[in-house]
């Protein structure tokens, strides 16, 4: 047995799924300002390593993510055990409070999920934003005109979106069972959505933890 490197009794983790273009980004926004979590995306966290310098992994991430494929989970996880810890130390929630991380699109492959919660933290909640592939698509082509991102074009976003059904999907399954599912439709305003999972944050009393 390993020990995992944070303990839920010092720091409340929740992970944020959804499609692509479900909307993660743009809630986990307001989460942070209403709730105090930290943000740390787990596809911000590799695009950030895939353009570091002298970065061993950055040519293999570059493909990783124009395939829509998942990449290697001890990359990811080593990115985000790290995110957290520097976070704690710079800036350290108030004494006798826990922290809050919000990890965005992340885990989107089982194996991930049970590293993770093996040997960095166990999560309390898993938000889950259920939107219909052809809303989906059409949020991502129009960021695509904007974000300069290389995954944002319609032949990536068709690999996308089967790597989320066939490789994603199941990790939500596998926490609905035991559970710990909150899930939200994300076809709808923004701010009608973040009603949604505010509600879905209380009823779970994460805000409170
Ligand atoms: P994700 O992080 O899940 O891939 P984003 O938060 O980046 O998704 O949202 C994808 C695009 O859709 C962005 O351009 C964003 O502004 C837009 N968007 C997000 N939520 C909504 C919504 N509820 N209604 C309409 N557009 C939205
Ligand atoms: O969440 P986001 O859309 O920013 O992720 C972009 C890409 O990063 C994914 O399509 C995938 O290639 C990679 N990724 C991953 N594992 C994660 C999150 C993202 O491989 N947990
Ligand atoms: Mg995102």
């Amino acid at each position: 047995m390993t020990t995992p490197r944070f303990s839920p009794t010092d720091v409340t983790v929740v992970f944020f799924l959804g499609g692509p273009g479900s909307g993660k980004g743009t809630q986990s926004a307001n989460l942070v300002s209403s709730y105090g979590f930290v943000h740390l995306s787990a596809g911000d966290l590799l695009r950030a390593e895939q353009e570091r310098t002298g970065s061993q992994y950055g040519d293999m991430i570059r493909e990783y993510i124009r395939e829509g494929k998942i990449v290697p989970m001890e990359v990811t996880v080593a990115l985000l055990s790290n995110a957290m810890a520097d976070s704690l130390a710079s800036s350290p929630p108030p004494a006798g409070t826990k922290a809050r991380f919000l990890i965005d699109g992340f885990p989107r492959k089982l194996d991930q999920a049970h590293f993770f919660e093996d040997t960095v933290c166990p999560s309390e909640l898993v938000l889950f934003l259920d939107c219909p592939e052809d809303v989906m698509e059409a949020r991502l082509l129009k960021r695509g005109e904007t974000s300069g991102r290389a995954d944002d074009n319609a032949e990536s976003i068709r690999k996308r979106f089967r790597t989320f059904v066939e490789t994603s999907m199941p990790v939500v399954e596998y926490f609905r069972k035991k559970d710990r599912v909150v899930e939200v439709r994300a076809d709808i305003p923004i701010e009608e959505v973040f009603a949604k999972v505010q509600a879905g944050i209380e009823a779970r009393n994460i805000h409170r933890r």
